[in-house]
């Protein structure tokens, strides 16, 4: 009886102290690691707006960061499709059609391959996927030198950034 009455309040406030201490060394995790990488606004503000579960360690961080490549490297593929549709000159045309064919392997195979790897503890192979999809959005973004300006420059040098950290995040795990 004396015994309930004393434990119960414990360990209702240890779980409350447990809470609250998880959540302060998450946000010094995320600090740590995006201090690793060459865009710690781009890091930070990505890993803040997907709550990271309490066991988070590097390679549920890199997961976190390889899966918003994905999302937004998606959304990219989109624009592109709805650029096509709004019918601009043939040149523009050319040069996006030819972006959507970079863009769909990256987004069906190149990053879900990531993905599956750092999953399986396959960093090397993580590493190699990601410079992959970076490499093929950059041969995109050269298909508009010359006259006609990119239409997709943000958001190619957006992804091209989300890249840059996730290697860097892949890299830590490589030397982990
Ligand atoms: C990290 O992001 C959070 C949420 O957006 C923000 O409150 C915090 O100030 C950022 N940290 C730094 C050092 O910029
Ligand atoms: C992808 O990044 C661009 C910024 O270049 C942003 O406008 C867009 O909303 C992002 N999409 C997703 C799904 O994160």
């Amino acid at each position: 009886m004396v015994r309930s009455s004393v434990c119960v309040p414990y360990f209702a406030l240890h779980i409350i102290l447990l809470a609250s201490m998880t959540k302060a060394e998450n946000g010094d995790l995320v600090d740590q690691i995006c201090k690793k990488t060459p865009f710690y606004d781009i890091c930070n503000s990505t890993l803040h707006s997907n709550p990271l579960n309490p066991k988070s360690d590097l390679k549920g961080v890199a997961l976190i960061m390889v899966n918003n490549i994905l999302a937004n490297a998606t959304d990219t593929l989109s624009y592109i499709e709805r650029l096509i549709k709004q019918s601009p000159g043939h040149g523009l045309e050319k040069a996006l059609a030819f972006c959507a064919e970079s863009y769909i392997p990256i987004v069906k195979y190149t990053l879900p391959q990531a993905v599956d790897a750092i999953n399986q503890g396959r960093f090397g192979f993580a590493s190699y996927c990601i410079s992959d999809a970076v490499k093929e959005v950059s041969t995109c973004e050269s298909r508009f030198s010359g006259s006609t300006q990119s239409p997709l420059a943000d958001r190619n040098g957006f992804v091209q950034k989300l890249v840059d950290v996730a290697s860097a995040i892949i890299k830590l795990l490589l030397k982990g």
